[in-house]
């Protein structure tokens, strides 16, 4: 961000208070921020009893370990059960838990009653496939209930579930697989994208030639393309779960089980396996969905527009919403099919009031135009919300007027895969919201804004983001690599959980998110590393050596953009062509996924580095961002930046 830029950020004056009518039936109170100020592990005791446990704790946190936490260890409970069953068990059966709209428009409501009947045959089919607790199961599927109860039975049999978006490639799916040693994949044949059915089955295919450990693959007939068959290996859902019995007996495990393993980026090229666990990660991801959502269970209709195959999905969509009895609309497809009102037009028929999404997508519609939202009843929102990226004040008010009828509060959220719930947020009813700001740490959390010493800044300071107390559903850990988590988040400041995120107090003290520091990108809110990328790159023939920076993007926060030294030796007319461009564009998205593809490909002849020979990304940025060059003084040779300005005016890439 620009210095202009977070200057005008933090002159930003508007602030809108809780009105009294929201306050007035508001979930949370002033009052948890003194209680959790006075007694933290009292507060998240109070929280976990939300939950139904089948052995209560007696010990809230043991940190002895440090870092490696464990959150009311000696309790037992069984998740899947505190997402479904127990709702069944108190006269909710018949409450709407899931209201599915496909892309192509077929829909699908289903209940508690008849979810907790899809969860169980689900479990008992996984377990007639000789999966056992403690396993891993990887699930590549679209946005689908199927994908759901997928998850739901995993925790039901105490198995962990790694999810990989769907839209990541066969090679990602491969190592993921490979990492957790998963021994079942769960997909689909396809998925509905922009109104065509895209494959998903082949990349399975292609990613379990490679990865031993799997046994079998469970595949959902979801949009009935044609699919290649391993009879030894491949089982038809609808065939094989359908026939199972809608009987079985939750099991409780320990409150430390593993849940699930979610794979992030990092500051390396090997994507980290982020581990949660059972009652810790329940008892947050519930406490934030009810407070900082508001949720009224009885009345509100939720629609959280994340993909299962992020963290979103799993705490705002899966576990935090329904161990809350939800009701929520869950949609399969792109928000342009087939109109680019198909959300605002889902909101009007399903009269939503608690709706959430990511600021790259309320910057799309804005650019949009405000006549499709308008042309909709919106009249049902009561609460919006925000996360993935920093919303800029102008995409805030946007969503605030147009979409909230500026009537309702706007819940800018920050978390990570790994903090595994909302960590920072104002909490509505009781905390008035600056536009662009997530104003301050929730009840129950601790935070600071510190500088390189790790003192703590002050308000009017910036620094970096670090959490200062262990708190219910962090991380537990980097799957199979404890040195990897000690170094990469609790290295850099001793004793504080390092985010990896700029940011800055304004005069109030409220908090004003600046982005990662580290060689993370932020692409439409989906975090991808640069040096993923980079390995990509130089895994191409023609590539010698890659570097890649994040540069801004109006509408995706950042853009990838890429600087390539080719090999010699290769034919003039391969170096100099846009069609090399292009095939390293595509190159990319075959290895990571499509999400990945640079925005930009420059051949340079040479990169700009330090005299020890690290690349120096800030030029590299403001190359990309066309900005002047400042200090190049420590470059190794500073003619270098000519020699890629040079590089600029000829070999962009965009399409
Ligand atoms: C960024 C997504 C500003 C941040 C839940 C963080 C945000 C990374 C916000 C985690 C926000 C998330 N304001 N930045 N409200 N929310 N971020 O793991 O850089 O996909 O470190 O989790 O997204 O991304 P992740």
């Amino acid at each position: 961000m620009s210095q202009e830029a977070l200057e005008n950020l933090l002159h930003e004056n508007r602030v809108f208070p809780p009105t009294a009518e929201f306050a007035a039936q508001a979930n949370a109170t002033g009052a948890m921020y003194d209680e959790a100020a006075q007694d933290r592990l009292g507060f998240w005791a109070e929280q976990a009893r939300y939950l139904s446990w089948a052995t209560d704790f007696t010990e809230v946190l043991d940190w002895s370990d440090a870092p490696f936490a464990k959150w009311f260890a000696d309790g037992r409970l069984n998740v899947a059960y505190n997402c479904v069953d127990r709702h069944v068990d108190n006269g909710f059966g018949n409450q709407v838990a899931i209201r599915f709209e496909g892309e192509p428009g077929d829909r699908r409501d289903i209940t508690y009653a008849e979810l907790k009947d899809e969860v169980c045959k689900a479990a008992n089919a996984l377990t007639e496939l000789g999966v056992t607790a403690g396993d891993r199961v990887a699930i590549y599927m679209p946005m689908i209930p199927e994908a759901i109860v997928a998850m739901l039975a995993c925790a039901r049999i105490g198995a962990a579930h790694s999810v990989v978006f769907a839209g990541f490639s066969a090679e990602a799916l491969r190592s993921r697989i490979d990492d957790a040693q998963a021994v079942l994949v769960i997909t689909a044949d396809g998925q509905n994208r922009r109104g065509s059915a895209m494959a998903l089955k082949p990349a399975v295919d292609e990613a379990v030639a490679e990865t031993p450990s799997v046994r079998n693959v469970l595949v959902v007939r979801r949009t009935g393309s044609d699919v290649a068959w391993n009879a030894d290996r491949d089982i038809w859902w609808h065939e094989f779960v359908e026939q199972q019995s809608t009987e079985h007996e939750p099991e409780a495990f320990d409150a430390e089980h593993p849940l699930f393993i979610l794979y992030t980026s990092g500051t390396t090229g090997k994507p980290k396996g982020i581990l949660h666990t059972s009652g810790g990660y329940l008892t947050q991801a519930a406490f934030t969905h009810r407070n900082v959502f508001d949720l009224k269970p009885d009345e509100d209709v939720y629609w959280c527009t994340a993909d299962i195959g992020w963290v979103t999905g799993h705490s705002y969509i899966v576990y935090g919403p329904l161990a809350n009895r939800v009701t929520q609309v869950v949609y399969e497809g792109t928000p342009d099919t087939p109109n680019k009102d198909r959300w605002w037009d889902i909101i009007e028929r399903h009269k939503v009031t608690l709706f959430y999404t990511a600021p790259t997508a309320i910057r799309t519609f804005m650019k949009w135009g405000d006549e499709l939202p308008k042309s909709h009843d919106l009249s049902s929102l009561r609460l919006l919300g925000s996360v993935g990226e920093p919303i800029n004040p102008e995409a805030w008010m946007w969503y605030r007027e147009v979409i909230g009828g500026d009537n309702c509060p706007i819940v800018d959220t920050w978390w990570q895969t790994e903090t595994g719930a909302i960590m920072i947020s104002p909490l509505p009813g009781v905390t008035g919201c600056k536009p662009g700001s997530a104003m301050g740490a929730l009840p129950g959390i601790g935070m600071a804004v510190v500088d390189d010493h790790a003192t703590p800044v002050g308000n009017g300071g910036g620094g970096y983001l670090v959490l200062t107390e262990p708190w219910p559903s962090m991380l537990r850990g980097i799957w199979g690599d404890p040195e990897r988590f000690k170094e990469t988040y609790w290295s850099r400041f001793p004793g504080m959980y390092f985010a990896g995120d700029g940011a800055k107090l304004d005069d109030d003290g409220a908090i004003w998110l600046l982005g990662r520091v580290d060689d993370v990108m932020n692409v439409s809110g989906h975090r991808i590393s640069t040096t993923e990328v980079e390995s990509a790159l130089v895994s191409h023939e023609a590539v010698a050596e890659a570097a890649v920076v994040g540069a801004a993007d109006e509408t995706t926060g950042q853009g990838i953009v890429a600087f390539v030294i080719l090999r010699g030796g290769l034919p003039e007319e391969t170096a100099k062509g846009e069609q090399l461009v292009q095939d390293l564009r595509n190159h990319v998205a075959h290895e990571i996924g499509p999400i990945a593809k640079p925005r930009q490909i420059m051949v340079v002849p040479e990169l700009p580095k330090t005299r020890s020979g690290k690349i120096m990304r800030r030029l590299l940025r403001d190359v990309a961002e066309h900005r002047d060059m400042g200090d190049v003084t420590t470059l190794a040779d500073p003619t270098v930046m000519n020699l890629i300005a040079t590089g600029l005016e000829t070999s962009s890439g965009e399409d």
